[in-house]
């Protein structure tokens, strides 16, 4: 059978323990081996040890250290059920997860995982991994272990990561033949790595797709949150400065001023198009209290900016509140209580539907087709080219900071009009 893996890689989200769920059931459906790679990047470098790659089928116990990746209240499950593959059943060796990173799953293993928050085979920003030594040694660690597809879920920086890994492996792979690291026979059977990645980012900032993995979940935190700062705003007749998350993409704060119904707000690829923003922000916000309201709620992505792309940064908007309207005004920042929690419905079922395509789409890959991305388009999962969609991506960050706006926005999504 095919040996598969699934990791997670990067800022975590809600919805990647669902994707990994489905990529584990799916491969097994399939007739695949299935591997978990316990935080990302970093654990597909570390691998398992040597004591353990001698030991394959030998690791294991009922007592879970505390390095282990699952809560509490799911460990015991967790542990005691991973004798589904190639690690022991309750009680037998003394080994527990702590110094393995790459790790056999069975069925039960991801028992509960769409309904929690985060990732729990855990993620990193791995160092090593930039390197090529270190991507030659994530390489040796998937042939150790018969690996040669791989799922990764992640934000454009880890699927750039992905897709590298996938390009290199023949030097790879010759490299380690030379140093006598794996043999001719694993340099045969391993010539080519199939990769296919899943968006999972709070910010939905990838191209080429509507909703990436997480960020609605993180909208509906948004939007909670905001919600309690509402009711306590009214009552002191105050205004809010709200900061949210987002990296260069303002959609969570756009889809969040819109849900909440908030007074203003302050996006990226949309800066005031005036110098003084601060005169067009107070007329409107100055109008709406003359209407009545008694709160005043101005929502601002962590990457907005001025027109001259001037960094606008909530004190400054508070102390325009405070100085020019009178306003007593307050600054909340939402932090990263945006990107934790359980996951929404929608996410649950993105991940889910993502996660099968996912392992369809690496069973089907061939070395002369470009590593896939799995998207969503007009409520169709759907597959296009990863470095297309990472290439635009990243372009989208290059096109605002050439002021070109509109030009940012169409990278993101081709039908976009002004
Ligand atoms: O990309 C997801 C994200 O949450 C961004 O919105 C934010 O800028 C960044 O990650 C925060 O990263 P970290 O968790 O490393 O502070």
């Amino acid at each position: 059978p095919k040996r598969l893996a699934v990791l997670t890689s990067g800022g975590d989200c809600s919805g990647m323990n669902a994707a990994v769920r489905a990529v584990v059931k799916m491969g097994i459906a399939r007739g695949c081996e299935v591997y978990v790679v316990r935080e990302g990047w970093e654990g597909l470098v570390r691998g398992n040890g040597p004591e353990h790659d001698v030991k394959e089928t030998q690791v294991h116990s009922g007592t879970p250290s505390t390095a282990d990746p699952i809560p509490n209240r799911r460990r015991g499950n967790f542990v005691a059920t991973y004798g589904e593959g190639e690690l022991l059943k309750e009680g037998e060796g003394e080994q527990t997860l702590k110094d393995r990173y790459i790790i056999r799953v069975g069925w039960d293993d991801v028992r509960g995982f769409a309904s929690l928050g985060g990732t729990l085979i855990g993620t990193a920003r791995c160092a090593a991994f930039r390197e090529v030594e270190g991507r030659r040694t994530a390489a040796l660690n998937l042939v150790k272990h018969g690996i040669d597809a791989l799922v990764v879920c992640g934000g454009d920086g880890s699927l750039t990561g992905a897709d590298r890994l996938r390009d290199e492996w023949p030097e790879h792979l010759a490299a380690l033949k030379e140093r006598g690291d794996i043999s001719a026979e694993q340099f045969e059977t391993h010539s080519h790595l199939n990769i296919v990645g899943l968006v999972g980012s709070i910010d939905n900032d990838m191209a080429g797709t509507d909703m990436t993995i997480g960020a609605t979940t993180a909208l509906h935190r948004i939007c909670e949150a905001i919600d309690s700062i509402s009711s306590t705003a009214s009552s002191h007749s105050r205004a809010f400065i709200v900061e949210v998350m987002g990296r260069n993409c303002g959609w969570l704060a756009l889809m969040a001023a819109i849900a909440t119904g908030a007074d203003y707000m302050f996006i990226p690829e949309r800066p005031p198009t005036s110098e003084d923003w601060q005169s067009s922000m107070c007329s409107v916000l100055d109008r709406h209290r003359k209407e009545g309201k008694r709160k005043t709620i101005v929502i601002i992505a962590e990457g907005a900016h001025d027109c001259n792309l001037k960094p606008i940064s909530p004190d400054e908007v508070k102390d325009v509140l405070t100085e020019r309207l009178g306003l007593d005004t307050r600054v909340t920042t939402l932090g990263h209580t945006q990107r934790g929690g359980a996951p929404a419905a929608y996410d649950r079922i993105l991940a889910t539907l993502q996660g099968a395509e996912a392992v369809e789409a690496v069973l089907e890959a061939t070395p002369d087709k470009p590593s896939p991305v799995i998207g969503i388009q007009e409520n169709k999962i759907m597959r296009q080219p990863l470095m297309e969609a990472v290439k635009k991506t990243q372009d989208v960050a290059k096109a605002i900071a050439e002021k070109d706006f509109n030009r940012a926005l169409s990278l993101r999504d081709p039908e976009f009009e002004d």
